[in-house]
């Protein structure tokens, strides 16, 4: 068997990556406690401040996830050819095919795995639709942050009153959790699966084709 090495993802994308991900640990973590703080509040003010503490480590990671999302919405138009929206959107009949091969890869039917440099179409889809949700979670986060702010009214009204939108941010929340143990499963599985240096690439951004 020959494999080649190619160049996948950039230092942005993989920088993306990694703040993106850790900065959800974090916010996860610490939502979950403002949601419902599992210490004893009567704490508050005197020696500690835990709910002050948790709703700072959650600002400052929804800085961090605000900015590698901005830096994903620039890569999706600037980036390299895999990072472009256009590469795996499921717009074209070769990208439809590829989806429709991908599902049937994933359900153990006898299709002919198609090897792509960039994402497979269906794990694009699921991430163009983790911006969406990234994008309403960062909305609805900063109206709650800034009430006062006619910007962030603007926008957040849209999703309705204050009580409203904390009870959308806390349901997408589930989306993310979701998506996390259900994204991990899939790259070890096609790891695994087809010898593509898939979970490497995510680290040193290179990936593998081979010709038997
Ligand atoms: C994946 C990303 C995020 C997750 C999973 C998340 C999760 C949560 C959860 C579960 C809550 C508690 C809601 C409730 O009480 O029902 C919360 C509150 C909040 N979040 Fe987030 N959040 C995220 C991103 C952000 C961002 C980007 C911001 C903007 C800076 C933000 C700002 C806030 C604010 C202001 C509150 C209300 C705090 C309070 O009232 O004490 N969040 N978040
Ligand atoms: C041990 C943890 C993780 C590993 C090993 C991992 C690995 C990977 C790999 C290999 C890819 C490229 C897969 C492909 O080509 O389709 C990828 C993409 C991605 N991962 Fe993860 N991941 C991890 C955790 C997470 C978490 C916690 C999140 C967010 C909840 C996340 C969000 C994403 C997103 C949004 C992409 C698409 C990248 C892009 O093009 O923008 N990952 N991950």
């Amino acid at each position: 068997m020959r494999y080649e090495q190619h160049y996948a993802w950039s230092i942005l994308l993989r920088l993306f990556h990694w703040s993106f991900a850790l900065s959800i640990v974090a916010l996860v973590v610490t939502g979950f406690y403002i949601h419902h703080p599992w210490t004893n509040t009567l704490l508050e003010g005197d020696s500690s401040f835990p709910v002050g503490t948790m709703r700072y480590i959650h600002f400052v990671a929804g800085f961090v996830f605000t900015g590698s999302l901005l830096a994903r919405l620039y890569l999706l138009i600037f980036g390299n050819k895999q990072e472009r929206v256009w590469d795996f959107l499921p717009v074209t009949p070769r990208n439809i095919r590829n989806l429709l091969c991908t599902l049937g890869f994933y359900l153990y039917c006898p299709v002919k795995h198609e090897i792509k440099l960039g994402h497979n179409v269906l794990a694009g889809t699921f991430y163009l639709i983790t911006f969406v949700m990234a994008l309403l979670q960062l909305v609805s986060g900063f109206y709650m942050l800034y009430p006062e702010s006619m910007a962030w009214q603007k926008w957040g009204l849209m999703l309705g009153p204050q009580q409203q939108a904390r009870y959308i941010h806390f349901l997408i929340m589930w989306y993310f959790i979701l998506f996390a143990f259900i994204h991990v499963y899939i790259v070890v599985w096609n790891d695994i699966k087809s010898k593509e240096g898939l979970i490497s690439s995510i680290f040193n951004g290179t990936k593998y084709t081979h010709s038997s």
